[in-house]
């Protein structure tokens, strides 16, 4: 009987021994439960406001320290509260911007939202306006090889149009602000099939300043030779989850490269944004974002990083 004893104590072990693993079985689950109840509870409502300072050679003088604020990504449906993207609306409405451009994905799926949606981007204020194109929601369409038509966008359009945005689709707005001018061009979403880059450059003089909204940063590679001082896009939502040691585990290739922030490219600057909503509860290391840029001439100030 002893020796059974004793031979039972030497396979488990100490009793100390066996305390401290089932301890740290506990600290581990416990790291996990909270890390888990942040990733989807705390961040994705968590917004972060970013500042940018970003300047050129050629942005007009006249146009110095012009302030843009760019939102993106607001997938309205059932799992992305209203009440997140009024934050986002109070967030940039507080920055008093010149203007405010929305780079697409409205709604997660479906009309439903649309009304809603748009009733509280409506409530953005900008001494200049507001400008949106549509992204791959927008147009029901979820992957880069669908092609579906469908009459959302134009749904999603016009309720926007109600509300006194201006939606740029395959267009561009020559905007006069203290006696200068430039361009904001905008592009449906490049998956949708109904992007034309040529047709919304084709009234943009050749060395005219000029910003791009496009919701997917890949659109840049069809811009052929044109320069654009900034390009703002979305769709990668930053990678929503961004690991330690690992990045962004749910992008690939080069979207995992330019998951989000600012970006040097032949054609000029690109900003992509993490956005404000999710196609899916979780976001960690990743939080949503109201991005504040202010247009710089180089000339006056030669500052091209961002404060923060
Ligand atoms: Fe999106």
């Amino acid at each position: 009987m002893a020796d059974d004893k004793e031979h039972s104590n030497r396979e488990n072990g100490p009793p100390w021994r066996r305390l401290r693993g089932r301890l740290g079985l506990a600290r581990w689950l416990g790291r996990t439960w909270a890390h888990w109840t942040y990733a989807r509870h705390v961040e994705p409502m968590w917004l972060e406001v970013t500042q940018w300072r970003v300047c050129a050679p050629d942005w007009p003088r006249a146009l110095h320290a012009l302030k843009l604020v760019h939102l993106t990504d607001f997938h309205g449906g059932r799992r992305v509260p209203l009440s997140l993207l009024l934050e986002a609306v109070e967030l940039t409405n507080a920055q008093q911007p010149h203007l405010v451009v929305l780079t697409g994905d409205f709604v997660h799926a479906g009309r439903r939202y649309v009304e809603q949606v748009a009733d509280v981007l409506g409530r953005l204020r900008a001494q200049i306006g507001v400008a949106a194109v549509l992204g791959n929601h927008d147009f029901a369409v979820r992957t880069r090889l669908a092609r579906r038509k469908s009459g959302l966008s134009n749904r999603i359009e016009l309720a926007l149009r109600e509300r006194g945005v201006q939606v740029l689709r395959n267009q561009a707005w020559r905007i006069e602000h203290q006696g200068a001018s430039f361009y904001l061009v905008g592009v449906d979403d490049l998956w949708s099939g109904a992007c034309n880059v040529q047709q919304a450059f084709r009234e943009v003089p050749e060395e005219a300043p000029c910003l791009l909204l496009a919701h997917h940063p890949n659109t840049l590679e069809h811009l052929s030779n044109r320069r654009v001082f900034l390009t703002l896009s979305g769709h990668t939502h930053g990678g929503q989850v961004n690991w330690p040691g690992i990045g962004p585990v749910f992008l690939r290739g080069k979207m995992r490269r330019m998951a989000a922030g600012l970006f040097r490219h032949r054609h000029g600057l690109l900003y992509v944004n993490r956005g404000v909503g999710y196609g899916w509860r979780l976001r960690y290391r990743v939080r949503p974002e109201v991005a504040v840029f202010t247009l710089l001439n180089s000339e006056i100030s030669s500052s091209q990083l961002p404060y923060r």
